[in-house]
């Protein structure tokens, strides 16, 4: 098939190289003339495992191309992706200011029926503003050709993306008629082989199962936060609780370790703007609020720890960060509680020396961009190196079984803040450090 896909964010480059691998014709398109130069020499905007050698293979082999060009990509395809960003506006609702002004584009310069699909997370009702902004413009050329709007939101999780695209969970696809799910059930059948995911359904259902998947996981971390919390007032360990309710299928293993809050580009923006959605329809909704005002306050529990250890003046004091990250195995540094707990503690005259595998670049030129109390050093030891105390904050795989006795002798104080228990406590205290965890 020949696919437009229409953004080349973390979504729109994962989709349109996952297509083209499975033998596609894809045109990725963005405004961007700089990302296109850099995607056309095989150089990736994002770390994320396993892209780099799908889209070099799939340039080579011609399937896949960049453009800024949207009236070439439109021309050459009768699939398009939309799959631009989204950001949160000012009401804490989704912007689709880029949505419309793509799907004004569609209807300029489309010259054959085409399938419009949704990508972008967007509230319920979106792919009606999507067809009346096509039907607008066609009417305008004076044009009869026809259309499709699809909603085909994505599950992908970064640092798994192209795994969860090659093999989904699901499918969800919502449309209005027959012709168009059978399109999408063949686009979708390389994915899906062996292994029959694909679920359609009408388009506003569609749309809100994408907020109601994301808003059920943020609820499940932010419901173990609030446990983890009270697990602390009570006495109890939430690492033992967490495997008692766990081991309850209903329940599950999974989404329910306590750390220091939930970040990303999906969880808080999609929380608020569901939230946004229910009130603009007349519903006050009390669970998500609640969900996203225990993880606002989960940002700040390590540092209500620091200061229970060393008081509110920092002065004088350098913490070795571990993990910027808002998750392993990214780059992304959106809405990472990183950048919260190193904020409060720079505002209380702390300096913070700070180790990413990926994301210290990030955070140097853009989310901790003027804070001069933090520098960033190329190893998990430097970090530590002379520091008053260790915070982890991302679960880096490299952070598991680190040498203790290199970091016991490079800090002043063998004290261990761990935002995402990743330590036995017992044997951290053989070991002869103070070891504080989330919950325990
Ligand atoms: C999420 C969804 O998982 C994905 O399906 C959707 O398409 C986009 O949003 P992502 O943002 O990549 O994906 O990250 P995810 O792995 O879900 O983690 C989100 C945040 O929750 C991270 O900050 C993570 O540290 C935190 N988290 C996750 C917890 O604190 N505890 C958990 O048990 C799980």
């Amino acid at each position: 098939m020949n696919i437009a896909v229409i953004g080349t964010g973390y979504v729109g480059l994962v989709t349109g190289a996952c297509f083209a691998e499975m033998s596609n014709r894809v045109i990725c398109v963005d405004i961007d003339q700089k990302k296109i130069e850099n995607l056309k020499n095989g150089i990736i905007p994002i770390y994320e495992p396993g892209l780099d050698t799908i889209v070099l293979n799939n340039v080579k082999s011609g399937d896949l191309s960049f453009t800024t060009n949207i009236e070439e990509a439109l021309v050459k395809s009768n699939i398009c992706f939309i799959a631009v960003g989204t950001p949160m506006g000012e009401d804490g609702s989704a912007d689709l200011q880029y949505v419309l002004k793509v799907a004004d584009s569609i209807g300029r310069h489309m010259d054959k029926h085409m399938y419009i699909i949704d990508k972008s997370t967007v509230p319920v009702g979106t792919a009606d503003k999507v067809r009346a902004t096509v039907e607008g413009v066609l009417k305008e050329r004076g044009s009869n050709l026809t259309f499709d709007v699809i909603s085909n939101p994505e599950f992908l999780k970064e640092g798994a993306a192209v795994a969860d695209f090659m093999k989904p969970d699901r499918v969800v696809v919502g449309c209005d008629n027959d012709k168009a799910v059978e399109v999408m059930r063949e686009l979708y059948a390389p994915f899906t082989v062996n292994h029959e995911r694909f679920i359609s359904m009408d388009i506003r259902s569609a749309e809100m199962t994408k907020y109601a998947a994301n808003a059920m996981l943020a609820t499940k971390i932010s419901f173990i936060n609030e446990i983890s919390n009270i697990c602390e007032k009570v006495g109890a360990d939430v690492n033992k609780v967490r495997k008692g309710i766990g081991s309850d299928s209903r329940i599950g293993y999974s989404f329910i370790y306590p750390g220091c809050g939930y970040g990303g580009s999906c969880f808080p923006k999609d929380v608020q703007a569901l939230i946004r959605t229910a009130q603009l329809n007349g519903y006050e909704p009390k669970v998500l609020s609640a969900v996203e005002e225990v993880n606002y306050a989960q940002k700040k529990v390590i540092v209500q720890k620091v200061i229970k250890r060393f008081g509110s003046d920092l002065s004088g004091m350098t913490f070795g960060v571990w993990g910027l990250s808002f998750k392993p195995e990214t780059d992304d540094m959106r809405e990472a509680a990183s950048i919260t707990i190193i904020n409060e503690l720079t505002a209380l005259g702390a300096k913070i020396k700070a180790y990413d595998p990926k994301a210290a670049h990030e955070a140097q030129v853009c989310y901790l961009k003027g804070n001069d109390a933090v520098e960033y050093v190329d190893s998990k030891y430097a970090a530590v190196h002379g520091s008053d105390a260790m915070i982890l904050i991302t679960e880096w795989k490299e952070f598991r079984s680190p040498d203790f006795e290199e970091i016991r002798k490079s800090l002043k104080n063998p004290v261990v803040f761990d935002g995402r228990n990743q330590y036995k406590k017992e044997k951290m205290a053989e070991m002869g450090f103070e070891y504080y965890q989330i919950g325990a």
